[in-house]
């Protein structure tokens, strides 16, 4: 008999139970290593596009294809073993309609073992939600400051700071959790409307930059460690302080080789030495 203890990851049921209960703990991942360390950590490690920027160097989220989403999920699955995997639909793969949205869906789903995908959109992806969770893709909505759409909405800004905005996210809200979303991603939002929008629907809110009030919180880890110097939004705190770190031992390094002092295949191999 095998003695093999099979660890259960989390499941789109288990998250969507925790609904005004024991906030759920997201983090991005992108690679096999850094998925490992966060695993034990998370309820769910989310494969974000922001891997476009953080990455890549692009600056924006709108260059990232389904391959790279594709090949940075594959990479988290087989680096964790606890957490849901939620690999993010990149921009241009499921605006166009349910049934393109479906087919690339399909494709990370299929491709990554991924257990659901994540897209941007309020009421206006209502018929895709409803599209692609009848059919066994499991969603987890974006609403609030979108990054896909950062040229149309006038760019990276709160939201919800008038009655207007605060309205429509209210409406978004309710119309990805009629459609079937098992959690929204609520993003850069006034704490009063991620409240209010938490108390009005049945399904989980993780908020990012949206108060402390919604179910359950996501942060890009790069910009917990403080492993990405370009830009970190106001609201990150920063529970590490990686990038002098990782400079410190580049120069250390670089000065050993430039010295002639690197240590020798007895050190790095641990081969005992000759008598
Ligand atoms: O792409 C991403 O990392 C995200 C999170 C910031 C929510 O969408």
């Amino acid at each position: 008999m095998s003695t093999e203890i099979r660890i259960k990851r989390q499941t789109t049921r288990d998250i969507r139970a925790r609904k005004g209960g024991d906030p759920v703990v997201v983090l991005t991942a992108y690679t096999a290593p850094m998925a490992g360390l966060l695993d034990p950590h998370c309820d769910i490690l989310l494969v974000g596009d922001s891997l476009g920027m953080v990455l890549y160097g692009m600056d924006s989220t709108l260059g990232v294809s389904v391959d790279m989403m594709i090949n940075h999920g594959r990479a988290v699955m087989r680096g964790s073993s606890r957490s849901m995997v939620v690999v993010d639909m990149p921009f241009a793969s499921y605006q166009e309609s349910p049934e393109q949205a479906f087919r690339n869906a399909a494709r990370i789903m299929a491709e990554t073992g991924c257990a659901a995908v994540k897209l941007e959109g309020g009421r206006e992806m209502a018929d895709t939600i409803h599209f692609l969770t009848t059919r066994g893709v499991p969603v987890m909505a974006h609403i609030g400051l979108m990054p896909q759409a950062v040229n149309t909405a006038g760019g990276f800004r709160a939201h919800g700071r008038n009655d207007e905005e605060a309205a429509a996210i209210r409406i978004d809200a309710r119309a990805v959790a009629d459609a079937g979303a098992f959690a929204v991603v609520v993003e850069g939002t006034v704490e009063p409307v991620a409240r209010a929008l938490t108390a009005e629907i049945e399904i989980p809110t993780i908020g990012i930059g949206a108060s402390a009030a919604c179910d359950g919180q996501v942060l890009v880890t790069e910009d917990l460690l403080g492993l990405f110097n370009d830009f970190t939004p106001k609201f990150v705190k920063r529970y590490a302080n990686l990038s002098p770190l990782v400079s410190q031992a580049a120069a250390e390094y670089a000065a050993e080789v430039k010295s002639r002092a690197f240590p020798g295949p007895e050190h790095c191999f641990g081969v005992p030495k000759q008598k």
